[in-house]
């Protein structure tokens, strides 16, 4: 049997909070609460607002963090006559190493489809950032029974035409819709298996590369539930929102075996 090594990604998303002063306080105050053995460990990232992308990085830069600046959005084109949208490259250029795209948000109150996820992943590649591709039930599939065709067509589209030397490298992101900010978690028994679901949809089409994919879990993760999710052997990190705000309980997650 393969075991594959992949190293636990923990990233904080602070969606739309805060400026970029008070960005530079949290991530700052992160890192004084992890020490080396903390990276050697999990890979950490977080992702601000656009607003204050560039602070975070000259925090990151200056003081050499081993914490990795995250987008939340894209667009897929490289340049061009788009008013109020970044692009992959323009990301690249402020040493961003991922970008979530598809998040739920997105695709509830921006009207983001598969077809767009699909071109916004394929664009963070070409430019060297990696995309978090973001997937998930909302409570009303799931009731219905929908869960897993739900999840079937999003991580089908999004993945589209991607070849398969290039899946290795993603990262996809498990947050039931009903879990987001509810402070209801998956159970972690339910969240194994539909990632693993996952993992044997990436598998069926491009074999072994699916077993590089990290797939993390998000919906109210929190220092409390974050152990017994990382317990399970298919999921490889989170995706947290409102218990990565505050630096002392997001360092709380990236912790979790303690
Ligand atoms: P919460 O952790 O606040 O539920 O948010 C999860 C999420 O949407 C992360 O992208």
């Amino acid at each position: 049997m393969v075991v594959m090594n992949r190293k636990p990604l923990m990233v904080g998303n602070w969606k739309m909070h805060g400026s970029h002063l008070e960005a530079i306080q949290r991530v700052q105050k992160l890192s004084y609460r992890l020490d080396p053995s903390d990276y050697d460990r999990v890979e950490v990232g977080v992702a601000p607002p656009f607003t204050s992308l560039r602070s975070v990085q000259t925090v990151v830069q200056m003081d050499d963090l081993r914490i990795r600046i995250v987008a939340q959005n894209l667009h897929w084109a490289e340049q061009g006559a788009y008013t109020g949208e970044v692009s992959a490259t323009m990301l690249a250029k402020l040493s961003v190493s991922y970008a979530i795209v598809g998040h739920s948000e997105r695709r509830q109150y921006f009207g983001e489809d598969d077809r767009a996820v699909n071109r916004k992943a394929k664009a963070a590649l070409a430019a060297g950032v990696i995309p978090i591709v973001a997937v998930g039930e909302t409570l009303e599939q799931r009731e219905a029974g929908e869960t897993l065709q739900v999840l079937r067509k999003q991580v089908g589209g999004s993945l589209a035409r991607i070849p398969s030397e290039q899946v290795d490298r993603l990262v996809i992101a498990y947050e039931p819709v009903w879990a987001i900010g509810t402070g209801r978690h998956a159970n972690p028994a339910d969240a194994q298996d539909t990632i693993a679901g996952i993992r044997a949809q990436v598998r069926d089409r491009h074999g072994a590369a699916a077993d590089g994919v990290r797939i993390l879990y998000g919906g109210s993760m929190n220092p409390g539930n974050v152990a017994a999710l990382m317990a399970k052997r298919d999921i490889d990190g989170g995706l947290v929102g409102g218990s990565s705000l505050d630096p002392d309980t997001f360092a709380a997650c990236i912790r979790y075996w303690r």
